[in-house]
């Protein structure tokens, strides 16, 4: 195969007016805990699950971790600043958890609260409207040990914590994601072992699946009956990408259907619809496993959303024929194989595939009829930084233009799609990949900690300013 390289990818870009996107379109930038904070044994925060994998010897690249991560903590004003310089209106950030309830059980941590409430008041005083994550992945540690998200209690816990941290915002934040990217959590974490905790245990991992819904739902039903007459924007962040069928055959349409099954109808059919489907519970039957649904589960997982968060790096071909033309894998199961295409790449080695943006949201428009912001989307570049320390990188200014552009014309087709993030502000700890795959539209220098506009950022700037005024 013929790879096409960034440098090919790569077009000069000038920023321009997007057309086609409402007055009050949403434009921000997203972060998260512990990939930019650091002081991580600061003011009370105790270890997560994160904390204790990088310690794994070989879990992350050159064993790298979170300890200092950007320095966010000490340098959140001038953050909040860069923020408001972009020109956007909304700030995307996560609380983490062990900061704001240590060890995940009993009360607030003081410390850990005042510096969430400095960080609004900073955003509040630039007019940046806050948009908060509660759960990016930081489970305490301690409730690892007590058997993690493939444990019923872990979901019940989280909603303590929800509530903690509501009972502190909520009168001051309007917009609330319960979690970010459950399936990743689920299966990073407790399928395949690339992300923490670690465990390879495919039943565990879809325990997981079922109590991070409910604890979503928990946390939802919470804030819900505790908004009151506050303004509120409650929604779920999922990983979202299209499954696109290598040909006509069936194998290749099942291989789609199990795929888009697992990654994507499993957590909105329950969430939307307030059922499991079908038949990914009979594909999961199969394969002896069985979701942990007790009664009433269903009806609080499907507490009423206003938003659907979308993360989207790529979509994926998919065929149900192994290389060698078997339709089942050595252990007997069906075969649900990823295909590379001819198509330029990401540093991540992830394909760009703008289109399949546009398809996606469309989709989710005819299945769920919720309104979406793109929370997360954005590109790892090997970026170089030129002698007068500018950071030329047009790939992933192209990328941003292709993927916004991609927005539009999914809006132009009648998807409810109501604002973009970029991820992310700022190059920051890309979790296994330690600090190596640099995502910011912000360059952050490790060893200095100074942050400097890259040319993708000026240009996110200006297409976000000529397109208000336009
Ligand atoms: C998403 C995560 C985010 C970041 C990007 C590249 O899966 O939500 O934290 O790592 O990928």
């Amino acid at each position: 195969m013929n790879l096409v390289t960034p440098q090919a990818y790569a077009r000069s870009v000038a920023p321009q007016a997007v057309t086609g996107l409402p007055a009050d379109f949403r434009w921000g930038v997203a972060t998260a805990a512990y990939q930019i904070e650091g002081a991580a044994a600061e003011d009370g925060r105790t270890a997560s699950i994160w904390d204790t994998y990088c310690r794994v010897p070989g879990a992350v690249v050159r064993g790298e971790n979170g300890d200092v991560a950007c320095d966010h903590y000490h340098r959140m004003p001038e953050d909040v600043q860069l923020i408001a310089d972009l020109g956007v209106d909304t700030y995307r950030f996560s609380l983490a958890w062990p900061r704001i309830q240590p060890g995940g059980r009993g009360p607030a941590n003081q410390k850990g609260l005042d510096f969430y409430k400095r960080l609004v008041d900073e955003l509040d005083a630039k007019g940046v409207t806050p948009w908060i994550t509660l759960y990016h992945w930081d489970l305490p540690q301690e409730l690892e040990d007590a058997g993690g998200w493939p444990v019923r209690d872990t979901a019940y816990r989280f909603a303590e914590y929800a509530r903690l941290a509501y009972d502190a915002l909520g009168d001051r934040v309007a917009h609330w994601t319960t979690l970010n990217e459950p399936w990743c959590s689920a299966m990073l974490g407790y399928a395949y072992g690339v992300q923490a905790p670690g465990r390879k245990n495919f039943g565990e991992a879809l325990h997981a699946v079922h109590h991070l819904l409910l604890g979503h739902g928990l946390a939802s039903q919470y804030v819900r009956g505790a908004a009151g007459g506050n303004p509120l924007e409650l929604g779920i962040t999922l990983n979202l990408g299209t499954a696109t069928p290598e040909t006509g055959s069936e194998a290749d349409r099942e291989a789609c259907r199990r795929a888009d099954g697992l990654g994507r109808r499993l957590y909105l059919d329950p969430i939307v619809h307030g059922s499991y489907p079908e038949d990914v519970l009979a594909d999961l039957a199969a394969a002896d496993v069985e979701l942990p649904v007790r009664e009433g589960d269903l009806e609080i997982i499907s507490t009423p959303l206003d938003v659907l968060g979308v993360n989207f790096y790529r979509g994926t071909l998919f065929s149900g024929v192994s290389e060698d033309g078997s339709t089942v894998d050595p252990e007997g199961r069906p075969v649900t194989r990823a295909v590379p295409r001819d198509l330029p790449r990401t540093a991540m080695d992830w394909e760009i595939t703008p289109d399949e943006l546009t398809d996606l949201l469309l989709g989710l428009e005819d299945d769920y009829h919720l309104p979406t912001v793109v929370t997360e989307n954005g590109a790892a570049f090997d970026d170089t930084v030129a002698e007068d320390g500018a950071v030329h990188d047009e790939d992933r200014t192209t990328y941003l233009a292709d993927h916004i552009a991609a927005v539009a014309a999914a809006r132009a087709q009648g998807a409810d799609v109501r604002g973009y993030f970029a991820w992310s502000l700022m190059d920051n700890f890309e979790w296994s990949y330690g600090y190596d795959k640099r995502f910011g539209i912000v360059r952050v220098d490790y060893d200095t900690q100074v942050r400097t506009l890259k040319d993708s950022a000026k240009w996110y700037r200006d297409t976000i300013n000529l397109t208000r005024n336009s």
